[in-house]
This record gives structure tokens, sequence and C-alpha cells, in this order.
């Protein structure tokens, strides 16, 4: 299949321009102006522009937590990401304990690999490191598997790892060329202010937020950081949500440490005061939603350079589900979606001009590809896959739920007004997503290798 894209702006992490994008055979050819193929069918994108494919480095698509399963199963998760621009989803694999690493990814790339409408990698979330499991990491890297998530929370759910965990495993990354992530709050701090608004009766969603407010989340992102700082090893902060954790972030970065900061877009646009709302329970994720002054850092941060990433954490549960803590914040199972509204939401903060559409390829894009050495990703280039996407600045979008495309039966994000849709989607060429519907399959998606650069 061949056609070129002709007349939109081409935007890049650097800069913009008018110019001419021919694919064929799912690849980047050229970009250029005035091209004229023969025989390539031709895309006008003229007054639209012209974007690589998201890559949302945080989702867990049909992951089974808190006693339950999420919403979105491998397909519906990746056709909501498709109709968001999403072209490649990095989906997390829980290991159990006993498990190798390769050996917790292969089921989960053979319940994927059928349902997938767009590429896909893992990141593997470690519950047990035992020493063969370390000594996998360069197996694992050399098959494409460069990245880990330690929990440092979920100790009930059997997830958490220890301070020693943290350690050893940013000794082997180090070695390895791998890659740390954490999920950064206090575990102990967390289970002591459940126990004491149990025991007061204070049930309500708000206190799922109080619980683990501000100070309990930047005391693991300092803890996490100190241990990096110590082994000079690098790190990446999944859902960074706090204004002193975002300041331990710019302390080590620019003290010369390589440490990658991911945030949410659920933490850029909505304030804790989202849980004293009707339907608070809904807008439950750990780490929750904080306040005002930690939405202004994160906006700060990502201005300043700190933040690196903006992911989802998709991981959404349906209202029954959701339900099942009303009357009991203890009982709501944790995430919120968001796959569908990353990228739309970048942009029309682009377009609104609070960030400079740029930075959103930079955080949504780019930096993805490059941290976690997704090398055919990530930008518009000739040689690079043809995930492409279109995006009319001139439309005016409310997002309601009818219009989404997950298996969840609300959104967070319903009537949230957004500048500027997504017209289209490619998918290594691919026409995955036109003017709202879904054109996309089930088993297209491919199992993504990445190889991470020291350093990168
Ligand atoms: O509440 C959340 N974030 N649920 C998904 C699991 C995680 O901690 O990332
Ligand atoms: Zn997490
Ligand atoms: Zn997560």
């Amino acid at each position: 299949m061949e056609f070129v894209i002709k007349g939109g702006t081409v935007i890049t992490s650097t800069s913009s321009y008018c110019g001419d994008v021919h694919v064929k055979d799912g690849k980047i050819v050229t970009i250029g102006q005035n091209l004229s193929v023969n025989g390539a069918n031709i895309v006008d994108a003229a007054g639209k522009y012209v974007l690589p494919g998201a890559i949302d480095a945080h989702t867990h698509l049909e992951f089974p937590f808190n006693g339950t399963t999420s919403a979105d199963d491998y397909f519906a998760g990746t056709r909501a990401a498709a109709c968001g621009g999403v072209t490649t989803v990095f989906d997390f694999v829980t290991q159990r304990k006993g498990q190798g690493i390769r050996e917790a990814v292969a089921p989960r790339n053979a319940l994927c690999a059928p349902k997938a409408c767009v590429d896909y990698s893992f990141h593997v979330a470690l519950t047990d490191l035992t020493p063969a499991v370390l000594e996998e990491f360069s197996a694992a890297a050399e098959e494409g598997l460069p990245s880990y998530k330690l929990f440092m929370v979920y100790k009930k759910d059997g997830l958490m790892m220890n301070d020693a965990d943290i350690y050893r495993a940013l000794e082997r990354s180090k070695e390895t060329g791998t890659l740390i992530a954490v999920h950064a709050e206090n575990p102990d701090v967390i289970d002591l202010n459940i126990e004491r608004f149990q025991k007061e009766g204070k049930l309500s969603p708000w206190y799922h937020y109080l619980s683990r407010p501000e100070a309990v989340e930047a005391e693991a992102d300092i803890r996490a950081i100190h241990w990096a700082r110590t082994l000079d090893a690098p790190l990446y902060i999944v859902h960074l949500a706090n204004y002193e954790g975002m300041q331990a972030v710019r302390d080590a970065v620019n003290d010369g440490y390589e440490i990658y900061a991911e945030t949410c877009p659920q933490y850029l646009h909505f304030t804790c005061d989202v849980y004293k709302r009707d339907d608070g329970r809904n807008f439950v994720c750990s780490p929750p939603i904080k306040g005002q002054k930690s939405q202004d850092a994160l906006w700060k941060g990502i201005k300043e350079g700190y933040i690196n990433t903006v992911a989802t954490d998709h991981c959404p549960f349906r209202q029954e589900q959701k339900d099942w803590g009303k009357d009991d914040f203890t009982k709501i199972p944790n995430g919120c979606m968001g796959v569908e509204n990353l990228y739309p939401y970048m942009l029309s903060e682009a377009n609104k001009g609070n960030i400079t559409f740029q930075k959103a390829v930079e955080l949504c894009s780019e930096n993805p590809a490059k941290i976690f050495g997704c090398t055919q990703k990530g930008a518009l280039e000739p040689g690079k896959d043809a995930d492409i996407v279109i995006y009319d600045p001139s439309i005016d979008f409310t997002i309601t739920n009818e219009k989404m495309h997950s298996n969840c039966d609300y959104t967070i994000w319903e009537g949230t007004e957004l500048k500027g849709y997504i017209t289209s989607t490619y998918s290594r060429g691919q026409l995955v997503y036109k003017d709202g519907e879904f054109l996309g399959k089930a088993g297209y998606g491919k199992f993504i290798k990445c190889q991470r650069q020291k350093n990168s």
C-alpha cells in the first residue's frame, strides 16, 4: 500500500513545517515539499497537522488486580488506543511468584497477539526477585524486554517490593542497560491511615485521597531516587503526581542523574476535589489525584523538561466494579481510563496554548520511544514505521462515553471540552481510525522488541 499525505503541517518534537509524507509498505519513505509519486493514493491533509502516533507507555489491559480484572481486554484497549491516536501501548505483565521473566510474558503475549489492533510491548512488574530473575535481565533484554516495574505498595495484593529489592534491581539494571520503574507510595503509612479511617467510619472516596496524600507519595519518590543516586543507576518514576516528588526529580536531574518522570493526564486535569463528587469512586486510582499545588508543579515540570513522558495508566473498571466500594473506598478497584484521551488531551492543551505541539509530540511519542528503546517508532522520519496521526485543530470536541471505544460504561473525562481532535490514525501505514470510526482489526498489532541504549 502506497500513499502520500499531502499539504499538512508536519509536527516533530523540534519543528513544524508544511510537508508531504510518502508512505509505502508500512514505512515512511520520505518527507518533502510537493511530492509526486506515480500510482500512490493521495490523502489530503490541507489545514491539518500530521504527527507521529502516540506511545502510551503505561496501560493495564485485562489486568488481574484488586480481586477483579480491568474492563478493557487487549482488543478493546487497543481499539480505544487506535481511536485516540495511540499506535503503540506498553502493557504491564505481572510476574507471579516463582515465574521467570519470559515465562511471565509468554502467556500474556499469547493472549494479546490475536487481539491487538495496534503494536504493543511489555514492561514486567516484578514480584519475586530471585537470583535467577536478576540473572535473566540480560537475556530478556536481548529478546526486547528491557524495562521493569517495582511496586513499592500493594502489600496485601502480594505485589510489593521492599528497599532491598529496589536496590538489587537497580544494581542489576545498571549492569544490563535495562530500566527500573517504580510505583512510589509508602505502604505502611497508607495502611495506618486506612486503619484509622476505618475505625472512624470515614469510608467515602475522599478518604482514599487522605489515606495517601502528597507526602505519602513523595516519601517513596525520594527514597527510590536516593537509591538510584547512590548506585548511579537510571530510574523511571511512573505516574508521578505530587509536587515534592517533582522537586526531587528536578534536583536529581540537575545533579546529573538519569531520572525519568512520567505523569498522566488525570493528574494534569483534575484535582483531589473529584473525590468529593457523587461519582468520586470512579476517579479512585493510586497514587490518587492530588491538590492544585501538585498539578501546578507537574505542568511546570512539563514546561521545564523535568517530566519526560505523559502516559495514561489506563486501567478502567466498569461502573458495577467501582460500585463495590460505594460505601467503602477500600473496596474500590484502583484505576482510571485514558488511552483514548491522552493524545487528544495533550494536543488540545497545545492548541489552547498551554504547551507547544512540539512538546506534546515529545512527551507522548518521541520520549517514550527513546527511553524504552523503541527505535522504529516515535518520530516522523524516513525509515520509521508509518504510525501517523492526522489532527484537525479546528474541531471542537466534547468527550462523552458514547464516542469512546473502550469497554467501559462511563468515562471520568465525560464533558471535557477539547480544542481540536484526531481525524485519522495509521498504524504501520494501515488506516485504523477515521472520523469517529474504528477501522482496525484484531491481530494486526505486533509485539515490538525494544532495545534500550544505555544513557538514552
Ligand atoms: O490505580 C492504579 N494506578 N491502578 C493500576 C495499577 C497501578 O498502580 O499502576
Ligand atoms: Zn502504579
Ligand atoms: Zn499502572
